[in-house]
């Protein structure tokens, strides 16, 4: 498996998927949410109406409508709170079931936001190792998606990213 760090708006992202940082009713808000909900139009809030929400750590797909990306992959993460309550695990989670439904669908490439690093107060470098340690799980044993690309909004999340992934990425 390929992975990449970039720095953009995940919303111009020309992939079969790209995963937003949802909340469990799924029907938008802030942050990238918000921006994935504003790019795609009023088509995603109308299905994602019809999937009853989504859980924490769990993640449900919608097409992508007026977005260059074909799907949204929206998952929930885990609100920090401090650490031990489960959130790396309920992190972890995130990345597993949402590169879960990738495989399934035959996705070759697929964009992540930096889940739960905004309104939800996970410290990013910490989320980052869990996703880049989820991520890698997942490549033991399944070759798709082939490239996953780690969509960073800030500088400072490109950087940990870059340092992470090494000669990787
Ligand atoms: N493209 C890529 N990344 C972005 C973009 C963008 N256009 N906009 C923001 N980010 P957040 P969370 C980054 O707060 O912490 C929403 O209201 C941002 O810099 O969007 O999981 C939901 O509805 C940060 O690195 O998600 C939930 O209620 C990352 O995306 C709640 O926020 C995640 O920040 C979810 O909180």
């Amino acid at each position: 498996m390929k992975l990449r760090a970039i720095r953009a708006d995940i919303t111009t992202l020309a992939l079969d998927a790209i995963v937003n940082a949802a909340n469990s009713s799924l029907l938008g808000g802030g942050g990238v949410d918000g921006a994935i909900h504003r790019a795609a139009g009023p088509e995603l809030v109308a299905q994602c109406r019809l999937l009853g929400g989504c859980k924490t750590g769990e993640a449900k797909l919608t097409g992508g409508y007026r977005l260059p990306a074909r799907h949204v992959i929206h998952t929930v993460g885990p609100v920090w709170r401090g650490g031990d309550a489960g959130e790396p695990e309920l992190l972890a989670s995130c990345y597993r079931n949402s590169l879960a439904i990738a495989a399934r669908h035959g996705f070759a490439a697929v964009a992540f936001a930096c889940i739960s690093t905004g309104v939800f107060g996970y410290p990013a470098e910490s989320a980052a190792r869990v996703a880049l340690a989820a991520v890698r799980a997942h490549a033991v044993d399944a070759a798709l998606p082939g490239e996953v690309i780690f969509c960073c909004f800030g500088e400072a999340d490109l950087r940990i990213y870059r340092d992470l992934l090494g000669a990787d990425g």
